[in-house]
């Protein structure tokens, strides 16, 4: 009878565990659909969804069903979006989002409940810093890389003061304080760190300050809406003949439509070029620009390879998200197929990858090369 019993248990367990890897995997979607970064919330769910499609709508045997949630960059909002999530939609994994804050309130509670998060682009140091989890990935880069690449750029180039302006949250203050190490370490001074609230686009009083200091050169985080603003009101400023302007590489990613003219020629570092030509990267500029009749640009590759990761954790498990540390495993040994370059995750979870100087002509960011070789965010304060 008690063998029986266990017999008709572990039935049962398998029976519930079968269902689950055939029923719909959940995916929620938190990502902004309006304000400043709505765009590159766009792009990130453009690229996710491409990569699914291209898999016939199914990861590990388990078709694809999405729920969404516009977060509106909004991190006062964000504990309580992504919550409707987990508890409203019993979602099976977060994806999201754009925002630094955001994506940290939205890190705290995948620590805290167990969830699987991928990141597609918010670059918040801590997420794969101190806030580093077994079930927490990120497909995009940490503030701290692009920064850090351009301060040896800068430096290279002979410039010794550098002012730097952005937006005063996670990812402007650790965006400059990645380029302030490098810049710094390599004898050059950053005699002015100017900002604004974010998304804030009130440029001029500040663009005046730039005027008055002088410096040999500018440094610059800002994206989306407010970086096609910043990047014209600099223009029209009169300083973009003057001060050579350098930036993180979202400075111009997603943006040159609108910006026009007022960008061409700057150079910025990122981990993509819309130039790098290699048979893979053509092949998904191809069929992004078929499927959205748009070109792709950074957050687009994110959003891919976020979905590339998910699909290579679950392949591992055949679908089953509960089996945690398999599916950390398969993604810890992975090489990522990314339309950027293949890239493999460090142990906190974060892309090491190539960031590429690029320099804007027309409307693209073309590649003038590789300013810092397979760069691994140090991911400071990470004990896993
Ligand atoms: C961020 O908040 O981390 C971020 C937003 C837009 C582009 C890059 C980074």
């Amino acid at each position: 009878m008690k063998l029986k019993l266990i017999a008709l248990a572990a039935a049962l367990v398998a029976t519930a565990s079968a269902q689950a890897q055939s029923a719909k995997l959940k995916v929620g979607l938190m990502l902004p659909a309006t304000g400043t970064f709505a765009a590159l919330g766009t792009a990130i769910e453009n690229g996710f969804r491409l990569y699914v499609t291209e898999q016939g709508g199914k990861l590990a045997g388990r078709e694809i069903e999405f729920v969404k949630v516009d977060d509106e960059s909004d991190p006062a909002k964000a504990t309580d979006n992504v919550n409707k999530l987990i508890k409203r939609d019993n979602v099976d994994v977060l994806v999201g989002t754009v925002h630094s804050g955001v994506a940290m309130a939205m890190a705290k509670v995948a620590k805290d409940t167990g969830t699987l998060l991928l990141v597609p682009n918010a670059g918040a140091d801590a997420v794969t810093g101190p806030m580093c989890a077994p079930n927490i990935f990120r497909s995009s880069f940490s503030n701290w890389q692009p920064g850090y690449a351009m301060g040896e750029v800068v430096a290279k180039k002979g410039h010794k003061k550098v002012v730097t302006i952005t937006w005063k949250y996670a990812a402007g203050d650790e965006s400059v304080r990645g380029f302030k190490e490098a810049f710094e370490k390599a004898g050059g001074s950053v005699v002015k760190e100017l900002s604004l609230p974010f998304p804030g686009v009130e440029f001029q009083a500040l663009l005046t300050e730039i005027a008055a200091s002088k410096p040999d050169a500018v440094y610059t985080f800002f994206a989306g809406g407010g970086a096609v603003k910043f990047v014209k009101d600099y223009a029209a400023a009169g300083l973009k003949k003057s001060i050579p302007l350098y930036g993180a590489g979202f400075l111009t990613d997603g943006t040159l439509e609108a910006q026009g003219a007022d960008a061409d020629g700057l150079l910025t570092t990122l981990h993509y070029s819309d130039a790098l030509n290699t048979p893979r990267d053509n092949a998904f500029r191809l069929a992004y620009a078929k499927t959205y009749k748009l070109q792709p640009d950074v957050y687009a590759v994110q959003g891919y390879d976020a979905a590339q990761m998910l699909g290579i954790g679950l392949a591992a498990v055949k679908g089953d998200v509960s089996k945690k540390a398999e599916f950390a495993a398969a993604v810890e040994k992975a090489k990522i197929d990314s339309p950027r370059g293949p890239f493999s995750v460090s142990k906190a979870h974060n892309p090491v990858q190539d960031i590429y100087l690029r320099q804007v002509s027309g409307k693209e960011n073309k590649l003038v090369g590789v300013a810092s070789k397979s760069l691994a965010d140090p991911a400071r304060g990470c004990k896993m």
